[in-house]
């Protein structure tokens, strides 16, 4: 276990050690089992959390929140819209002034190209740790629940064969953020990721090739098909979700014509029937029920999606305890 993390941004799982990470999950198993003994862990008394959003969010918001009032402290929500930052106020000074207001700064910007330089133009004025609620690059604490609850469910990572799959959707074009922070973090563990997409749905090249070090490193593979079918053929772990054609073109309308020309990469019990006989179903939510995926396998047995979710409150109050 490490100690002395207090003051470190989290910004993406790449930029912490293995063993660092390893902390974090130990401390969430730690906090998850208090509170479902009823025990209190007040141990960010009167520290205070500014919540920065530029995009909707229903879990992000929701756990940070409770989690915050859980460790004794607050957060404070507050949306770019109804701040100064759309008349001036810089990044620099976003970081330098809630820096002094508050213990921590968590913000949510997903806009392509922008959001993840913004955060850490923020983290470069502040002086309090900046947690990534999720940007165009990285959603580092949902892949961090994603692996505790892959753990919990399929215990060793390195025996996991996981398929980080595109799926249809027709809602909005969604960030790349979510598969490309599983895929890093599962390889640092050692699992075997499959990625599978149209080849319009690539990722960031310099994530891939991230990916396949860490794969390396660790003892696991990384693999990447264009078949929706050999992702989930035996894979113990079937994460299927959306995002949009990113690196082919950045004209949301052309994004969403190239994406229903896959309109059968949806998720249904035939699909799940190929994967191994004890598969589990994971998805971030929010869902396009029965386009992503069908209520049959969303609401289904092998589902594990409201176990995953409330795993983003256990290791957010563990990164928040361990750097605020
Ligand atoms: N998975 C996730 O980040 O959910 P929200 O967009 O609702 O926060």
């Amino acid at each position: 276990m490490i100690t002395g993390l207090r003051g470190r941004d989290m910004i993406t799982t790449q930029e912490w050690t293995t063993e660092e990470l390893d902390t974090v999950l130990e401390v969430a198993k730690r906090l998850k089992m208090d509170r479902a003994m009823g025990v209190p862990h007040p141990v960010l008394r009167d520290k205070v959390l500014a919540m920065l959003f530029f995009f909707s969010s229903t879990r992000t918001r929701a756990s940070f929140e409770a989690g915050m009032a859980q460790l004794g402290g607050h957060a404070q929500f507050i949306e770019s819209k109804s701040t100064q930052i759309a008349h001036g106020d810089t990044a620099k000074e976003i970081g330098v002034i809630l820096g002094r207001y508050n213990d921590g700064i968590a913000i949510r910007q997903v806009d392509w190209g922008s959001g993840n330089s913004y955060i850490r133009d923020v983290a470069e004025a502040s002086r309090v740790p900046v947690l990534n609620m999720q940007c165009d690059r990285y959603h580092p604490f949902q892949a961090l629940a994603d692996l505790l609850t892959i753990v919990e469910k399929k215990g060793d990572p390195r025996e996991v064969t996981l398929d980080v799959s595109y799926a249809y959707a027709s809602s909005y074009q969604k960030p790349l953020s979510v598969p490309q922070s599983l895929i890093l973090l599962a390889t640092r563990f050692g699992m075997q990721v499959r990625l599978a997409r149209p080849p319009e749905f690539a990722l960031m090249p310099d994530v891939v090739e991230s990916a396949r070090a860490n794969a390396e490193s660790a003892g696991g593979s990384f693999e990447v098909t264009e078949s929706f079918e050999d992702g989930i053929r035996d894979a113990d772990v079937v994460y299927a979700k959306s995002w949009g054609a990113m690196l082919t073109t950045t004209d949301e309308g052309e994004s969403a014509s190239i994406g229903a020309r896959y309109q059968d990469w949806i998720i249904d019990e035939d699909r799940m029937a190929l994967a191994g006989p004890n598969a589990i179903y994971m998805h971030p939510l929010p869902a396009d029920r029965n386009i992503e995926v069908t209520d049959a396998v969303i609401d289904g047995p092998q589902s594990v999606v409201y176990d995953q979710a409330e795993n983003r409150l256990h290791v957010q109050k563990a990164v928040m305890a361990l750097t605020m």
